[in-house]
């Protein structure tokens, strides 16, 4: 048997076993599948860049989630890759360019985690406006604090909506009950298709300026880095709410620790961080601020779906078929 590059594809290669380098914790059920594909699955999680590049050597595909940066460099050390899969949506780990110039496909799983990133949001948007992590943690520690943690309504607020994709849309479902004005920007939505979706349509500024509570959802580019920095955070509402569950840089966490202590915002909900993993940030230990380490996506249905849906897709690309969820195919 041979495993033809896939589309993508300007080198050749040929061989019996295709040995598949899987750098970060994939669910059993995608390597299953995997290995019932007749690879050699190999599974090293934690490994350093140098160690990465070393393991690369001589596999036809890589296998990462979020940790795992995928740069030239390590796609020069990867000189048999026809495939890297990630185990997940955000690509902002993948030096796809550097891919596509080595004639490597690259592909995700692009609708494996997104109802669990929502429900992580609306989770975070509540506990946040609830104080609860914090009030249980006094609990925890012997302190009972019914004064001091009194929270916010999200009944009849306006929920501003960054980004009115795949996950932003699933938020605006979920938290809709909640008897909430929804609003978004996104300059790649019209206002005909966010009415669709009873969402109304703002510029970026009007959002800044009317949310009780902003949320994120897009991914993190050169446009988005640094988007919510000083100067956009100081147009916020003193008492706004912000929830970042898309990626770390989008919100600037230094000024953001500084418009909480300027009395500029009300509390920060943060999963993902400019550095991860990360331990340390201007936003831990603060009690206006709910942080968790990226678990958007750490959900076991999530996770499955994940796994599965790259294994297939990792399949597809060493058998030199079609590749649904290719990205530069
Ligand atoms: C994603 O982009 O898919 C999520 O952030 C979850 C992950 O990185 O695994």
């Amino acid at each position: 048997m041979t495993w033809p590059r896939a589309s993508a594809a300007s080198q050749t290669w040929s061989g019996d076993v295709a040995r598949v380098l899987v750098a970060e914790t994939l669910a059993d059920a995608g390597l299953d599948l995997l290995r019932a594909a007749g690879h050699d699955v190999d599974v090293r999680t934690g490994l350093s860049p140098d160690e990465l590049r070393d393991a690369v050597a001589g596999a036809q595909a890589l296998v990462i989630r979020s940790a795992t940066q995928v740069n030239a460099d390590v796609l020069a050390a990867g000189d048999s890759l026809v495939v890297v899969g990630r185990a997940g949506v955000g690509l902002d780990n993948v030096d796809v360019a550097a891919a596509t110039e080595r004639g490597v496909l690259v592909c995700n799983a692009p609708y494996s985690n997104v109802v669990s990133a929502a429900e992580m949001t609306v989770a975070l948007m509540l506990a946040l406006a609830r104080h609860v992590p914090q009030a249980h943690q006094a609990l925890a520690d012997g302190r009972w604090e019914r004064n001091r943690w009194g929270g916010m309504e999200i009944y009849r607020k306006t929920i501003g909506i960054v980004g009115l994709g795949r996950v932003g849309r699933l938020v605006a479902q979920r938290i809709a009950p909640f008897d909430v004005a929804l609003i978004s920007y996104d300059p790649y939505v019209s206002a005909e298709s966010g009415r669709a979706a009873d969402v109304e349509m703002v510029e970026f500024d009007e959002l800044l300026e009317r949310s009780d509570i902003i949320t994120l959802h897009m991914p993190r580019t050169p446009e988005t880095a640094g988007l919510l920095g000083a100067e956009n955070l100081a147009k916020c509402r003193s008492h706004a709410l912000i929830v970042n569950t898309a990626r770390g840089g989008i919100l600037d966490e230094a000024a953001a620790a500084a418009a909480l202590d300027g009395g500029r915002l009300g509390g920060i909900a943060v999963d993902v961080y400019e550095t991860e993993p990360a331990t340390e940030s201007p936003l831990f230990g603060r009690p206006d601020v709910v942080a968790t380490p990226h678990l958007g996506a750490s959900t076991a249905e999530a996770q499955d779906r994940a796994g599965i849906q790259i294994a297939e897709q990792v399949n597809l690309a060493l058998a030199g078929d079609p590749v649904p969820y290719a990205v530069n195919a």
